[in-house]
């Protein structure tokens, strides 16, 4: 089986209806997808990706009517963030109703849900009338996909069909946010939602302690080594002085001086803009990881503000 890339919306609801595996573009990154009803065929999500079991997979809807059939309740605070940030980057766990599979939820009581602000996806999502589970469309522990192109090289021949709907708009994941039920928030990944918006209508937003027995319960799924190219990638305070730097390519979010001493140099964006860097990032990592002469990617962390904490996060995991 090779999978085909195409943009029939029609056939691409059949495959989902009969349990079958899709790729789908979001604004963020794409995902795959499957009826997340269908604990037989999102148990084809996990086999597809080699995804460990452990890690729970996000819901995306079409409505925000459909949510009530997915969770148990809304706790106070989420019904903002909802009519704010939707369709849109942003997740939001919440405790789930039987209905959605425990494979699903990797056995958790909640349920991550998001609507996805991509024409195709919303289109996917009202032909075939189901919510789909969908992780991103790349093997376990890789960089995610933001092209068609970018799904085809890793899953072509494990999965149905890929729906194309041109490079992603954002280019990092979701922002993830656990909702308690007394509607405390926990920032489960800094995504695509910049942290500093959704506290302006949330208030504060809490960070999970990682290290607790809570923290690692609220956030399974979230490993430092992810994201992982071939080449090894450090973390720099500079570029300057760097050993062998013709063996070296560089991930900047700014131009560089002297870019011809590297083997490579990738600049997310001329103007330094952390959105703009943040839709780059991951293509960039890809083309650097293709090149031969790159033994070693060398990134600089941005600014830790707006989307300069999705990059710095994905950053530091594809260091680990
Ligand atoms: O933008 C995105 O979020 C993309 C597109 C396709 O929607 N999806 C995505 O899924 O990036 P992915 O592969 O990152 O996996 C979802 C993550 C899991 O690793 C886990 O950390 C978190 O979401 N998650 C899912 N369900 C959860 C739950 N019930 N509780 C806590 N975390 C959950
Ligand atoms: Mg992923």
């Amino acid at each position: 089986m090779s999978a085909s890339i195409t943009t029939d919306v029609v056939r691409a609801a059949e495959v989902i209806r009969l349990g079958g595996l899709v790729a789908i573009p979001t604004e963020t990154v794409y995902g795959l997808a499957a009826h997340a009803l269908d604990p037989q065929a999102v148990a084809r999500i996990f086999e597809a990706k080699n995804r460990p079991h452990f890690d729970p997979l996000i819901v995306h809807v079409a409505r925000r009517e459909q949510v009530e059939g997915l969770v148990t309740r809304i706790p106070e605070g989420a019904e903002a963030l909802m009519e704010r940030f939707w369709p849109g980057p942003l997740t939001l766990v919440l405790p789930k109703r039987e209905c959605v599979p425990d494979l699903v939820t990797a056995g958790l009581p909640s349920v991550a849900i998001r609507i996805p602000d991509h024409p195709v996806a919303q289109d996917l999502l009202r032909t075939s009338g189901l919510p789909l589970a969908a992780p991103s469309a790349n093997l376990f522990g890789r960089v995610s996909p933001t092209t068609p192109q970018h799904v085809a090289e890793q899953l072509a021949d494990r999965i149905d069909l890929i729906l194309d709907g041109g490079p992603c708009r954002v280019g990092v994941e979701s922002t993830i946010l656990h909702v308690g039920d007394d509607g405390r928030l926990t920032m489960l990944r800094p995504g695509g939602v910049p942290l500093e918006s959704i506290e302006a209508v949330a208030g504060l937003v809490a960070m999970p302690d990682r290290a607790s027995h809570e923290g690692a319960q609220l956030a399974p799924g979230m490993l430092p080594s992810h994201y992982a190219p071939r080449a090894l990638v450090t973390i720099v305070d500079s570029f300057e002085g760097l050993a062998d730097p013709g063996e070296v390519g560089v991930l900047s979010l700014e131009p560089v001086r002297e870019p011809g001493r590297f083997a490579a140099v990738e600049v997310l964006s001329a103007a330094g803009d952390l959105a703009e860097g943040a839709s780059n990032l991951f293509a960039a990592m890809r083309r650097l990881d293709a090149m031969a002469d790159v033994r070693r990617i060398a990134a600089r962390l941005c600014p830790e503000r707006g989307l300069g904490r999705a990059i710095n996060d994905r950053l530091r995991r594809a260091a680990k």
